[in-house]
């Protein structure tokens, strides 16, 4: 089993890049979309990015505190993330993160709230028992079927299918 360490590290390797994730889906960051739902159907994860695709003739992504989310409230804002409509955020921190759009859409549906949590790495397999392993004639197959799952169970953890 020496070398389940190296799969299993190889296989979380490709879990360190993010994921981009569409604000809005098929939409994009536009009037009329429920953003609340939207959030609520997915999970974010440190290290994701969010991907607001807009209009910038009429729209903007500013990142602002609670209590400006909360009332459409655009003054002061924490970052502005808008650039040329195709504007990406980083998912930095385990927390929750809000979003509006200035020049008062954010009355019609533009805010997003959202909370991150950090992605915790999926815990292996039990080990099988030394007893049984070490007596096993089968072990070479065991332990290759180990070693096989081990790695399918973090690459879906990972994409989280
Ligand atoms: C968005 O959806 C949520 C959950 O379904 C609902 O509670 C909320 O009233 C909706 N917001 C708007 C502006 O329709
Ligand atoms: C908007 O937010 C700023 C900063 O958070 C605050 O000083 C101001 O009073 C708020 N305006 C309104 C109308 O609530
Ligand atoms: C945010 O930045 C964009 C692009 O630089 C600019 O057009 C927009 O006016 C800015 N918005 C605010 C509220 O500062
Ligand atoms: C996003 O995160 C990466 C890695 O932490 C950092 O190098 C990069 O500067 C960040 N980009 C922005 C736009 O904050």
């Amino acid at each position: 089993m020496g070398w389940l360490p190296v799969v299993l590290a190889a296989a979380m390797l490709t879990c360190a890049v993010g994921e981009l994730i569409k604000v809005g889906g098929r939409a994009g960051w536009a009037e009329n979309v429920n953003y609340t739902e939207w959030a609520a159907a997915r999970h974010f994860y440190v290290g994701d990015w969010l991907y607001f695709v807009f209009d910038k003739r009429y729209y903007t992504v500013l990142e602002v505190k609670r209590s400006n989310y909360e009332q459409c409230n655009d003054s002061e804002f924490i970052k502005n993330i808008s650039r040329g409509g195709r504007d990406v955020f980083n998912l930095t921190e385990a927390r929750a993160y809000y979003f509006l759009t200035s020049g008062g859409y954010c009355y019609h549906g533009m805010k997003l709230a959202i909370h991150v949590q950090e992605l915790v790495p999926p815990s292996p397999p039990p080990h099988p028992s030394p007893s049984t392993s070490a007596a096993s004639s089968a072990g070479i197959n065991h332990k290759y079927q180990i070693v096989f799952f081990s790695f399918l169970f973090v690459v879906i953890a990972c994409y989280r299918l």
